[in-house]
């Protein structure tokens, strides 16, 4: 089964995608940027689908068929996202249903949307971590399949505490495609984290942002 990826930025873990040898058939992005060059790097193609607005009157349904579109020529059966900055429209869950996955860098459901390092930071919770899940068309939302937490330690910025996730999510994301694509993925109740807030570290991390990413 070949596999799409979906990226907007540096694209580390898009390079831990590949390091991991995982068929990927094409990486489309919506913008330039660093993964492009990673893609290139290793011979696989790349597809620009660029989104040239990101105001109220942004064409999601359209652009979304331009992106399925460009899928579909390559015969891809599965999606990856990895750090995609674009939520898209309905016609590519309707193209791929139950085929796009995602990684997020929260223990989900708390911290949805763009900014869930920062909020994680701010809201004073010990660890936090990150969620791989099939996506739907509500952002962050989905049947989880893998998550692992992460320590927040004392002096952690935002950045320094994101690349500590983003190095679990090079690890976590490979295996978990891995194991979707060989039809072994663990069910949402074998695993081994809180999925709902219920007695869980996820209460004291109840800041959810509802917000669409729009980019
Ligand atoms: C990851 O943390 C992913 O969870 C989030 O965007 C980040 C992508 O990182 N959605 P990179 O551009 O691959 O380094």
């Amino acid at each position: 089964m070949r596999i799409a990826v979906l990226a907007s930025g540096t694209g580390s873990i898009l390079e831990s995608l590949i390091a991991d040898d995982l068929p990927i058939g094409v990486v489309l992005v919506d913008r330039p940027c660093g993964a492009e060059g990673i893609a290139a790097g290793a011979g696989i193609p790349v597809e620009r689908v660029l989104r040239t607005n990101f105001g109220r009157d942004f064409d999601r349904d359209r652009f979304t068929d331009d992106v399925v579109a460009a899928l579909v020529r390559y015969g891809v059966g599965l999606i990856a996202m990895a750090g995609y900055g674009t939520v898209l429209g309905r016609s590519i869950h309707d193209a791929y249903p139950g085929r796009i996955l995602n990684t997020h860098p929260a223990l989900l459901p708390a911290f949805k949307g763009w900014h869930a390092v920062e909020q994680a930071l701010a809201s004073g919770v010990a660890e936090t971590g990150c969620t791989v899940h099939v996506a739907t068309l509500e952002v962050d939302e989905g049947p989880i399949l893998a998550q692992e937490r992460v320590p927040i330690l004392p002096g952690d910025t935002p950045a320094s505490l994101h690349e500590r996730i983003k190095a679990v999510e090079r690890r976590l994301y490979p295996a978990t495609i891995r194991s979707v694509v060989e039809g072994t993925a663990a069910q949402p109740a074998e695993l081994d984290v809180p999925t709902n807030g219920a007695g869980s570290i996820l209460e004291a991390g109840s800041t959810i942002d509802t917000g669409r990413r729009t980019g």
